[in-house]
């Protein structure tokens, strides 16, 4: 039997929060419309977060409202407090993503927040989550290294990620935010999480910062994992996370697993397109190195 495996398409969110320029919310609604279109089943579509820490995201209520949520895809949004998930819940959103980090310092960072707040402030969201039919994802941040602190000892990642998942996140996504990692690190670390929370709830997100994403993501796939998050063109980065640079990109993270035999429901050619047009918009070259090859063939 075919082995699947889901992709969670964080383009919209994690590839456009980083951009300089002020993309307009009718480009945002197309590219996520256009991603809709090809087979992709989970688009993770923009952040209630603060507009003064993500201005690119500010728009995050007219992008949800102006989508056309194609039925079977699920369009989860990232909230960092109950502000955004009542901000979440008001734009009509179905699932909310929750996020918190191994590292103090990146947390800090990031959300303003120890990793103890974090968690306290995500308990009344899964709460409310559950008591009106949200599903809820949760990233744990800087699993192979963080920007400020420098290494991060596994068991770190371990206790953030199983904490998460016993509040109730029904997925928690390993996040190696800095793209500093190397495959049997990557291993190793997924191995250790994965003796703490279920391997069929677990998914990785690695950042291709060292040209190690694609070997990272089969070495994890070779681990057991089934869920990978990557952006279409390879878009991304976090602000708060110098030196980061673009997720995996989708197009080369669907052509490995097809020439592995596994299936993702994607439609190649319609994404690499997708990736073609999000180029020309933002005025640069894909990070895709798949659309580059078919670009020069
Ligand atoms: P803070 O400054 O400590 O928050 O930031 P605060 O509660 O003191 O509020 C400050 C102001 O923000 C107030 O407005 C609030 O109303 C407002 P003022 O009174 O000054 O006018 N505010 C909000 N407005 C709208 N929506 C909200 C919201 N919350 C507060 N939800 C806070 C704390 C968490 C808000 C801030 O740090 C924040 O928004 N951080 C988000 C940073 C972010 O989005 N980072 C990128 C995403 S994470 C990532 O990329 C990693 C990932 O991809 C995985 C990986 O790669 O590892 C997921
Ligand atoms: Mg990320």
């Amino acid at each position: 039997m075919t082995e699947h495996v889901r992709i969670v398409e964080v383009g919209p969110r994690d590839g456009l929060q980083n951009e300089k320029s002020i993309i307009a919310a009718r480009d945002k609604i197309e590219l996520i419309n256009r991603l809709s279109e090809t087979g992709l089943a989970c688009i993770e579509a923009t952040s209630f977060v603060s507009p003064k820490w993500i201005p690119q995201l500010a728009d995050a209520a007219e992008v949800f409202a102006g989508i056309t949520r194609k039925p079977g895809v699920s369009y989860p949004v990232l909230v960092p407090n109950e502000q955004g998930f009542d901000r979440a819940l008001a734009a009509g959103a179905t699932e909310v993503a929750v996020f918190s980090a191994a590292s103090e310092a990146f947390n800090k960072k990031n959300i303003n927040a120890s990793i103890d707040e974090s968690i306290e402030r995500f308990k009344p969201i899964l709460l409310r989550a559950a008591s009106s039919g949200v599903k809820v994802r949760g990233y744990v941040s800087t699993v192979l290294g963080c920007p400020y602190q420098g290494d991060v000892p596994v068991a770190d990642v371990v206790r953030v990620a199983r904490r998460m998942h016993d509040l109730g996140c029904y997925e928690i996504s390993l996040g190696d935010t800095i793209g500093i990692g190397t495959p049997v690190k990557a291993r190793d670390m997924l191995r250790a999480v994965a003796d703490a929370v279920p391997m069929s709830a677990l998914a990785v997100h690695f950042h291709d910062t060292r040209g190690q994403a694609l070997a990272n993501i089969l070495a994890c796939l070779e681990e057991g994992v089934r869920v990978v998050d990557s952006a279409v063109s390879g878009t991304g980065g976090c602000p708060y996370a110098h030196g980061a640079s673009g997720n995996v990109a989708t197009e080369d993270v669907v052509y490995m697993l097809e020439g592995m035999g596994m299936d993702t429901g994607v439609d190649l050619a319609q994404l690499i397109d997708t990736g073609r047009w999000l180029s020309a918009l933002l005025g640069r070259a894909s990070g895709s190195k798949v659309t580059i090859a078919s670009d020069n063939a």
